[in-house]
């Protein structure tokens, strides 16, 4: 077991991690039993994770000594992180009787853990909540640093609120029962962190890149800890997102267009983000065209391609994708601000990408 402190002040929380923590062991959910004891908890899932986890952690916490559990199970799915599941969420906080003291334990992937979260964000101007990921993409990102919320049709996040949990409970041994595509989608966050901050990193995946495919494989659990190593850093120093946090957006820009193009159904969140930064590399190299801006293209399209997710997209001009870049919540004054690397493990924000440099790199990515 690994503890990872996120420092911030009041809001202070340890992500605990470990390899089997939901089958039947439990010694991590004791560590935080002290938070459970007496309270109502309220466990959210999705379909899927709640067929596998949700006994093994509603026993775990009721031997924790919490008051009550109630569990809710809403359709696993993007399309289920929306307003309308919040709004059933809290009709079934308010049949359960929660109060101010009680909690909401989001078990699942990020969609779960966006949309729990939101509930304690808001539900009586905000109650605790703890983070059990069990996706690669909620393991090393969305379950760490509190940003909560849910899609409106016209766009992707764009109603939530900054709400830390009181622990994450990081269980890599969860990942034995994740379908393979989503296990890829996962990698396309963890890219992320070697390409914006980490270059060792970066090359440490390259090295492994035939094992990523088996989640039983021991390159998990340095994964997960290094990036939650990386987040918690980025959170400690900008927990609000107001500067260097922007760089964790890297790629996302492009791919929250294409999720909202696609109505949130035809890529993965994952695959999405990896064509984006595919065309992130595109602009980067026009807009500092330089070896080491070519290097960091061609070595990541051969991770990707090494991985098997995808670096190009059919089916939009860049143009649409463009429009729908320009309701992204990270412009200002009406300026797309994109993330960019010219080298690897060297990423800046850029606000200033003439649209026409950002329409030919998209199209070098669209078929
Ligand atoms: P997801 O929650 O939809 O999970 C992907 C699929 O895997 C779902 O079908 C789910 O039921 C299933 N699943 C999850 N864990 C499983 C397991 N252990 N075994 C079997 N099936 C399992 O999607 P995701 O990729 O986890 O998360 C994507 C979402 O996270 C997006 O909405 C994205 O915007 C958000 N996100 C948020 C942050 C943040 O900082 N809050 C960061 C990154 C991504
Ligand atoms: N995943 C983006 C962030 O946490 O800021």
């Amino acid at each position: 077991m690994k503890k990872i402190r996120i420092p911030l002040e009041n809001r202070s929380y340890d992500i605990i991690i470990g390899t089997s923590i939901l089958d039947g062991g439990n010694t991590e959910v004791e560590e935080v039993a002290s938070l459970i004891k007496k309270r109502t908890c309220l466990i959210v899932t999705d379909t899927n994770v709640g067929r596998l986890y949700l006994d093994a952690v509603a026993n775990a916490i009721r031997k924790s000594g919490a008051g009550s559990v109630v569990t809710c199970t809403f359709p696993a799915g993007e399309p289920s992180k929306c307003l309308d599941t919040v709004k059933w969420l809290y009709t079934r906080a308010v049949e359960a009787r929660l109060d101010r003291k009680s909690l909401v334990i989001a078990l699942g992937g990020g969609v779960v853990g966006d949309t729990a979260g939101f509930l304690a964000a808001t539900f009586m101007r905000g109650i605790g909540y703890i983070q059990i990921p069990t996706s690669l993409v909620a393991l090393v990102d969305s379950s760490v640093g509190g940003k909560t919320g849910v899609d409106l049709p016209e766009g992707k996040n764009l109603v939530g609120a900054f709400h830390q949990p009181l622990a994450v409970i990081a269980d890599t041994g969860t990942l034995a029962t994740l379908p393979d595509r989503e296990l890829r989608c996962g990698l396309a966050e963890v890219v992320k962190y070697g390409v914006i901050l980490d270059a060792s990193f970066f090359a440490y995946l390259e090295a492994n890149a035939a094992r990523l495919a088996d989640p039983a494989a021991d390159v998990y659990p340095v994964i997960v800890n290094r990036c939650c190593e990386i987040k918690a850093e980025i959170v400690r120093a900008d927990e609000f997102d107001h500067g260097t946090r922007a760089l964790l957006n890297y790629g996302h820009t492009f791919g929250h267009a294409l999720e909202t193009l696609s109505g949130y159904g035809r890529f993965t969140h994952g695959e999405a983000i990896a064509i984006g930064m595919s065309m992130a590399a595109e602009v980067a190299n026009r807009r500092t065209p330089c070896t080491t801006a070519t290097e960091l293209m061609s070595r990541q399209d051969a991770l990707f391609e090494a991985i098997g997710l995808p670096t190009r997209v059919r089916g939009f001009s860049p143009q649409e994708i463009l429009v729908a870049m320009q309701t992204d919540k990270k412009n200002e004054g009406g300026r797309i601000r994109l993330i960019l690397a010219s080298q690897l493990g060297a990423a800046g924000i850029a606000d200033d990408v003439p649209e026409t440099m950002i329409i030919d790199a998209v199209g070098a990515r669209c078929d």
